[in-house]
């Protein structure tokens, strides 16, 4: 994807929507829930933005939703794109493009992972303090455009320790307990292996999962602040019979939704 991509499709939705967004979420498995936390103001599908990458999950083209959260203005993508897909790198990340493109200067990304952390249950939300990148391909890979980001991007505090201290705060006065800890991005779609997951946990994880990865790097690549959480599905470190399903984790991620939507919500008001 070109620069002059990222552009035409930014001067599209801007044609199209009333107010530009300062903010922008993407919206992981289950966690839908943080659309009811938006004033809605328009909706784009996918289908109907052009260079925008097309959902290949029938009935679920996805789609941006144009808001406010308090006196925020919000852009949310409701459907992402997973690498394990088949979409390339350069399309899993397009829309984080275009998010700095339209005005976007801090990014929400949520997703659903397994917990490798003892300490985790399922159901418990882990803010990420720092990842590891597993995935076989990088989305910076390739010839960099100096108008979208630096060649060599400094990776020391991808996720922002300052919006991770005001989360814990809003957190702890709505009652909920969270967690935190190193998400690892690898590209799926199996869930691991009894012995990868062990060998997850040695190398530094406290949980793992199949997206938001490539679009942090992206954003941190543009210059836009990050914060990011997940909904713990399933435990790694398992039972010895224990098995898991698609299913069970999108059961998981909805029952802890709500706590994480609220916290999203009320970061994005304090901010
Ligand atoms: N592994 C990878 N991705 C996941 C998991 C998991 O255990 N749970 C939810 N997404």
């Amino acid at each position: 994807m070109t620069f002059e991509q990222i552009q035409e499709t930014a001067d599209y939705i801007k044609s199209k929507v009333a107010a530009l967004p300062s903010y922008g979420v993407i919206l992981g498995s289950g966690l839908g829930g943080l659309t009811e936390a938006v004033n809605i103001q328009s909706e784009l599908s996918y289908n109907t933005i052009p260079n925008f990458p097309q959902s290949t999950v029938e009935g679920h083209a996805g789609k941006l939703i144009f808001g406010t959260i308090g006196d925020k203005q919000v852009v949310m993508m409701a459907g992402r794109f997973h690498y394990y897909e088949g979409y390339n790198m350069q399309e899993v990340t397009f829309p984080v493009r275009v998010m700095k493109a339209l005005g976007v200067e801090t990014l929400f990304v949520s997703n659903a992972a397994g917990g490798m952390n003892r300490d985790f249950k399922i159901g418990d939300i882990m803010f990420i303090k720092d990842h590891i990148n597993l995935f076989p391909e990088h989305p910076l890979r390739g010839k960099n455009d100096t108008r979208l980001g630096t060649r060599f991007p400094d990776m020391s505090e991808p996720y922002s320790y300052e919006m991770i201290a005001k989360a814990k705060v809003l957190a702890a006065e709505a009652g909920i307990e969270v967690k935190e800890g190193v998400y690892i991005g690898l590209q799926g779609p199996t869930f691991e292996t009894r012995a990868e997951y062990k060998w997850l946990d040695v190398i530094g994880g406290d949980a793992v999962g199949m997206s938001t990865v490539p679009e942090v790097i992206v954003a941190i690549h543009g210059g836009m602040k990050v914060f990011a959480a997940s909904i713990i599905t399933d435990l790694g470190i398992r039972e010895e019979l224990n098995t898991i399903t698609h299913e069970e984790v999108l059961e998981a991620a909805n029952i802890a939704a709500p706590k994480l939507a609220k916290i999203v919500s009320e970061l994005i008001k304090s901010l």
